[in-house]
């Protein structure tokens, strides 16, 4: 399991300034019934890649909502950026940048048009986003595509202009949430290696939520989110080690299964048959 230590809730703004990028400590969420976060510790270093490897409905999606502010939690305290996200979300958002499990580009609007309405959202000069949005889509290889409408553009290339939109402001922290979800072989490898290499050049600190276990196999550390629970958080060779199997996906596997031995029953019927 993750050993470094989680920074205290009581933590002062000093403190906080000092600690990882994004900072999680017991952290509860239910809707209803429904447990969907059960007492999460996390860090996200700065140049750390995070894989948040779960299962659908492990709950990565509702840490995401979280992370950015869009919930609080039940319990427990989240900082980004050092900023306390209960008290002071609006510097904590400064720096951080996010790309949702569903599409949240304007599919009717110029690329163009999109980035500026985000980059005025969050108070940038025009000029200083023209000048952002044509770095960041040249990089993605996109910068014919400014003036395009979203919806020509091929399922890769919207998921790259919202990347290219989550990094415009320079955040220091990104948030992707199943961002390779419908998309070919080719391009789910290129976005990963894209943003992998971005933790080095940038010292980004990344946390990328997948239920794809080859897109974890590359990560600095994995977080295996299991029903709403850190079931492991280490680096895949360390996972491979502990669990004494050949690969991250048995690995993975054993991790998830019921760790409770089969009914009398079961083992019977499965001898006799
Ligand atoms: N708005 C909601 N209302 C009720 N239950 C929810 C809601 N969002 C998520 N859940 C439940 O919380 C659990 C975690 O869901 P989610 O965070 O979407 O998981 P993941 O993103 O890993 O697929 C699931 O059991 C899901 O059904
Ligand atoms: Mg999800």
């Amino acid at each position: 399991m993750d050993s470094k230590p989680v920074v205290p809730a009581a933590a002062s703004d000093e403190d906080l300034k000092r600690g990882p990028l994004v900072c999680a400590a017991g952290v509860v969420k239910s809707y209803g019934p429904v447990k969907a976060l059960d007492r999460i510790d996390l860090h996200v270093d700065a140049g750390e890649f995070v894989a948040l490897l779960g299962l659908n409905g492990a709950g990565k999606s509702t840490l995401f909502q979280l992370l950015s502010g869009l919930f609080v939690p039940d319990a427990g305290s989240i900082t980004v950026n050092g900023a306390d996200m209960r008290r002071n979300p609006v510097e904590g958002l400064r720096g951080l940048g996010i790309v949702f499990q569903d599409a949240t580009l304007d599919l009717d609007l110029p690329v163009s048009t999109s980035l500026h309405f985000h980059a005025g959202l969050r108070g940038m000069a025009r000029a200083v986003a023209s000048e952002r949005m044509m770095q960041e889509l040249g990089r993605l290889g996109l910068t014919d595509s400014a003036g395009t409408i979203a919806r020509k553009l091929s399922g890769g290339n919207r998921r790259r202009v919202e990347l290219a939109r989550a990094l415009m402001h320079d955040p220091t922290v990104l948030l992707l949430d199943e961002p390779t979800a419908g998309l070919d072989p080719m391009v789910r490898r290129d976005l990963l290696s894209y943003v992998r290499k971005l933790c080095g050049e940038r010292g980004l600190g990344v946390l990328w939520a997948t239920h794809l276990v080859e897109e974890a196999e590359g990560a600095d550390r994995v977080m295996v989110l299991h029903r709403g629970r850190v079931v492991e958080s280490a680096p895949p060779a360390a996972i491979l080690q502990k669990a004494g199997k050949p690969s991250l996906s048995d690995a993975f596997l054993s991790l998830i299964e019921p760790r409770t031995p089969p009914a009398a029953g079961a083992a019977v019927e499965r001898a006799a048959s």
